[in-house]
């Protein structure tokens, strides 16, 4: 069961509880706005980045790794998932995760470190919750045992 999922259905469920009767008036989907165009979604990432390098769960998988490089990168990233005017040029997720020998509990331990992430950010749940559906098809291509 994927983390993704569960965060998706729990956070989908709080959000028609709350947002029903404003619903009408704030419907759109600009994802890019809610996160605060690049310099929000610039402030995520390095709030992600820090926890996942203090993450002694999956912190050794960035032993080695070019952390500026990665910040970047997950900025075009998400600002590009999120429908903003960005785009990621990286090579593809199997290629980039290939050999690292993630498996699905170093993969559930980064997502939650993306929802705090996000949280502290105060990025409101349905632009986390559109990034998060994004990511998650990207699962298959990451873990690798
Ligand atoms: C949806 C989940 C994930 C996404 C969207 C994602 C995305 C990315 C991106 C965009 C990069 C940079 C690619 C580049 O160099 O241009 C990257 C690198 C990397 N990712 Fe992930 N990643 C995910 C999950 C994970 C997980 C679960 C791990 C390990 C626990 C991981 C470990 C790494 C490492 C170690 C690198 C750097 C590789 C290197 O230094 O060459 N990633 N990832």
């Amino acid at each position: 069961m994927s983390i993704f999922r569960n965060a998706i259905v729990r956070r989908a469920a709080v959000a028609i509880v709350l947002s029903l009767p404003v619903s009408a008036a704030f419907a759109h989907d600009n994802y890019y706005q809610q996160f605060g165009q690049k310099p929000g979604i610039k402030a995520v990432v390095n709030r992600f980045v820090g926890y996942v390098l203090a993450d002694h769960r999956i912190s050794h998988y960035f032993a080695t790794t070019d952390i500026p490089n990665l910040k970047a990168a997950l900025t075009d990233q998400f600002c590009q998932e999120e429908g903003g005017p960005c785009k990621y040029t990286g090579p593809s997720m199997a290629d980039v995760h290939q050999g690292l020998g993630v498996n699905e509990t170093a993969f559930n331990a980064l997502v939650a470190d993306l929802i705090k992430g996000m949280d502290r950010q105060h990025i409101p749940l349905d632009a986390q919750n559109n990034l998060l559906a994004k990511l998650a098809p990207m699962e298959s291509q990451i873990v690798t045992r």
